[in-house]
């Protein structure tokens, strides 16, 4: 359980927590002493005002709690316009961008200097940012960084499209931070995994039966796998997968979705010996297993069963277009060139840092093989930019 060398929060973020807590404690009293951990995980990190993503804690990059691949520098965000820019250049003058959870902006705005430095800019670049914090940060950035009618080109989304559209859809770590349900297997019975309190008022894990949606998605799951799953093997599901990609992708009409994510195919995700599944904690670029500490201060993520992201689009009528590691991503769609700017660059300790950024993102131990991508096509080819590396037998 939680690591007592983790870093202890100073007085303001303590208390911070504390009102998160009572904010949780309110629900589990309301919920007849339990709520599904998929709530918790919910309110832990969107809670209005007081969630890990909707409240004003540093998050991202060297001085918050994790380091994601835009965070990095500009490399990642570049290699994935040169693989979206033939897509949007072929749906021509209407063509949109639609980035979901931009976090700090870094990706947005890495993505928006390198279409105008190469004349692809697309007609509009959409944000779609549950965090009111993260909009106005991603607002701040952009609007102090980009030159005015680059600017003019950002909307931020208050909810998701309803009206038709055409271009692109990009996710870059947001499939995990969707709250996840946990569910146990006792003796015949699948158990969904809650939060309630301990006869000292703190949280801990209670259970009680699924209901028959979730058992019925478990044993899909398990007829899947051919197996069942063993006792008190714990894990993670997205029951909410399907809906999620049907409301954000119902009305692209023609275009390309493309998802970035750590997670497995269906067989290694619910491995028998990955009995406690996949939920990782990250506070203070610590990585630790306890969901329960500190709400608020810690980011909560699952990994994501790319089997079910495959399912889902596919069920909304997109074609699948490929899936492989984010290192033969990068590799097949510009990081040569990225390599060949970084030689021409005169600063050691620049050059150094940029060598350092892709290493980051393509070594097999670092982000290049647990990060996957997966993307979706509808009424256009984007099978090229994922011809390298094809993991879809996998799936
Ligand atoms: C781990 S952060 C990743 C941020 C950014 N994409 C990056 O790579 O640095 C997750 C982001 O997804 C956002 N998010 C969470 N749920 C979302 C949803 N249902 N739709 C869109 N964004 C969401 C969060 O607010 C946050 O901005």
């Amino acid at each position: 359980m939680t690591d007592t060398a983790l870093p202890a929060p100073g007085p303001e973020a303590r208390a911070h927590s504390e009102r998160l807590v009572a904010a949780i404690t309110a629900q589990i009293d309301a919920g007849g002493g339990a709520i599904a951990f998929s709530r918790f995980m919910d309110l832990a990190l969107y809670a209005p005002g007081l969630g890990y993503y909707s409240a004003g804690a540093r998050k991202f990059g060297a001085d918050g709690d994790f380091v994601t691949s835009p965070e990095l520098g500009a490399a990642f965000a570049e290699c994935v316009i040169d693989s979206l820019s033939p897509v949007l250049r072929e749906i021509g003058n209407e063509a949109v961008f639609l980035e979901l959870g931009a976090g700090s902006g870094a990706f947005a705005l890495a993505a928006l200097e390198h279409f105008s430095r190469t004349g692809t800019m697309p007609a509009q670049y959409w944000l779609l940012e549950p965090s009111a914090d993260l909009r106005e940060r991603q607002q701040i950035l952009l609007r102090d960084a980009l030159p005015a009618e680059d600017f003019a080109r950002c909307r931020w989304l208050d909810n998701e499209p309803t009206t038709p559209w055409r271009g692109v859809l990009f996710a870059n770590e947001v499939i995990d931070a969707l709250p996840a349900t946990r569910f146990v297997i006792r003796g015949d019975e699948v158990r969904e995994q809650c939060v309630g309190r301990d006869g000292d008022g703190n949280f801990c894990f209670v259970e009680r039966p699924a209901d028959a949606a979730l058992r019925e998605i478990v044993r899909a799951v398990e007829r899947d796998l051919d197996a069942p799953f063993a006792e008190g093997y714990c894990s993670e599901i997205l029951p909410q997968l399907p809906a999620w990609i049907a409301a954000i992708a119902e009305q692209l009409q023609q275009g390309v979705m493309l998802f970035v994510d750590y997670g497995y195919p269906r067989r290694e995700f619910y491995l028998p010996e990955r009995r406690d599944g996949t939920l990782v904690c990250h506070y203070r670029h610590r990585a630790h297993n306890d969901p329960l500490f500190l709400p608020g201060l810690q980011d909560l993520t699952a990994f994501v069963d790319f089997t079910a992201l495959a399912e889902a689009g596919t069920q909304m009528g997109f074609e699948f277009a490929g899936y492989c590691t984010q290192a033969s991503f990068l590799i097949n769609n510009g990081l040569a060139d990225r390599l060949a700017a970084i030689e021409a660059i005169n600063d050691l300790a620049e050059r150094y840092r940029r060598h350092q950024e892709i290493k980051k993102l393509t070594l097999p131990g670092e982000m290049g093989e647990r990060f996957q991508v997966m993307g979706f096509q509808r009424g256009i080819d984007f099978s090229r930019g994922m011809m390298l590396g094809d993991l879809r037998r996998r799936l």
